[in-house]
């Protein structure tokens, strides 16, 4: 079984990739390298023994779409491709909704050609509406506050219409809380380009000397400590959760949108201390105001991943800061140059 993993040397794709090809799929890639390196690919080739085809371009390009469905015999893609940063987003919209919708116009029209209607699409928590409260289920309000995650709700709806247009389409919507970890090899994790936006990146590289110290935003919210509380889960255990979509998505009816995360919330210290612990240093962080957006709480309600995968994640806050660690200390510059 050939399956399509666009943006498949990303973070999130690339672990997805070690957890395909472990189930014995085979794996093609689309990747233009704007957020990763090609290195990533010699890295699945040592964890897993085998080398996923890749095809260097854009998802954009429908020719090249096209060219990739006609040279393989794809069942069904995993979309990973896309750009990411919330705040770049509010910078940069027209790239925003540039990349991620186009992205997924022209591979949508390539599907269609090649008769391929399979797709499991990454969305993200970050669709739920400030006006609901955790934990947010699926059924939740949804309400977006930023370009980024408006591209994600919006390409929901686009997956929702093309259904309807045409019932032989099988859509996953997976919607990920906050992945972080590492695999457990040391050789593939999160590699932000510049500086991190997320948390875990941010306080990996403090503890492996790139940066003098954390900022903390906000430890005034209505939460045990005061600092935002969110729901991590490992990557490894996502991925896992893609391999099961895959696997349960012909029993579906219609388009599932389904929450992947622990139903556990941390908060930014507890995040903090699990690190330290991992890492056998402090981590140290400076307290900083509120930034704009960012909710006080958000964990998932993860029942409907349990009932309709038997999803449940294997990995704790502490397994997750090991790992993220392991990845660091060995790789002290990502993937590097
Ligand atoms: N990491 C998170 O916290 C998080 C949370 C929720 C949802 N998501 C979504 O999951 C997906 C994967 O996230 P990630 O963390 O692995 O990001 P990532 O940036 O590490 O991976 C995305 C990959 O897609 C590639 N890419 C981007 N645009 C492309 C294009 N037009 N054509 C071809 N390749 C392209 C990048 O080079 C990169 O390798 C994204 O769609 C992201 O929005 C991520």
């Amino acid at each position: 079984m050939q399956i399509l993993v666009t943006g498949g040397a990303g973070y999130i794709g690339s672990h997805t990739c070690v957890e395909l090809i472990k189930c014995g799929m085979d794996v093609v890639i689309v990747d233009n390298f704007s957020n990763s390196k090609p290195v990533v690919c010699d890295r699945l080739e040592l964890i897993t023994g085998k080398r996923p085809k890749l095809y260097t371009g854009d998802v954009r390009d429908s020719e090249l779409m096209d060219k990739v469905f006609a040279e393989n015999e794809i069942s069904a893609v995993i979309h990973f491709a896309g750009l990411k940063a919330v705040g770049e987003s509010v910078e940069k919209p027209l790239l925003y909704y540039s990349c991620n919708l186009d992205s997924t116009f022209s591979l949508l029209a390539a599907m269609k050609k090649a008769g391929v209607g399979k797709l499991i699409f990454s969305s993200s928590a970050s669709v739920y509406s400030d006006e609901d409260e955790s934990p947010y289920s699926e059924e939740s309000m949804t309400g977006c506050t930023n370009p980024y995650s408006r591209t994600k709700l919006m390409i929901e709806y686009i997956l929702k219409d093309m259904y309807i247009s045409d019932p032989s389409w099988q859509f996953v919507i997976l919607r990920y809380f906050n992945p972080i970890g590492a695999h457990k090899s040391g050789l593939i994790g999160e590699d932000p380009q510049g500086i991190p936006n997320n948390l875990l990146p941010y306080v990996a590289q403090v503890a492996v000397g790139r940066r003098a110290f954390l900022g903390v935003f906000g430890n005034d919210y209505d939460t045990p400590d005061g600092t935002g509380v969110r729901d991590y889960i490992h990557v490894c255990d996502l991925a896992r959760g893609h391999v099961l979509a895959l696997q349960k998505m012909d029993g579906f009816e219609g388009v599932e949108t389904i929450n992947l995360g622990t139903g556990r919330g941390s908060s930014v210290l507890d995040v903090v201390k699990a690190f330290e612990k991992a890492c056998g240093k402090p981590v140290p962080y400076e307290i900083k105001p509120r930034r704009a957006g960012d909710k006080a709480v958000c964990y998932c309600n993860p029942d409907k991943a349990k009932k309709l995968l038997g999803f449940e994640t294997e990995y704790d806050l502490d397994d997750m800061c090991r790992d993220t660690w392991n990845w660091q200390s060995r790789n002290p510059e990502g993937y590097g140059d």
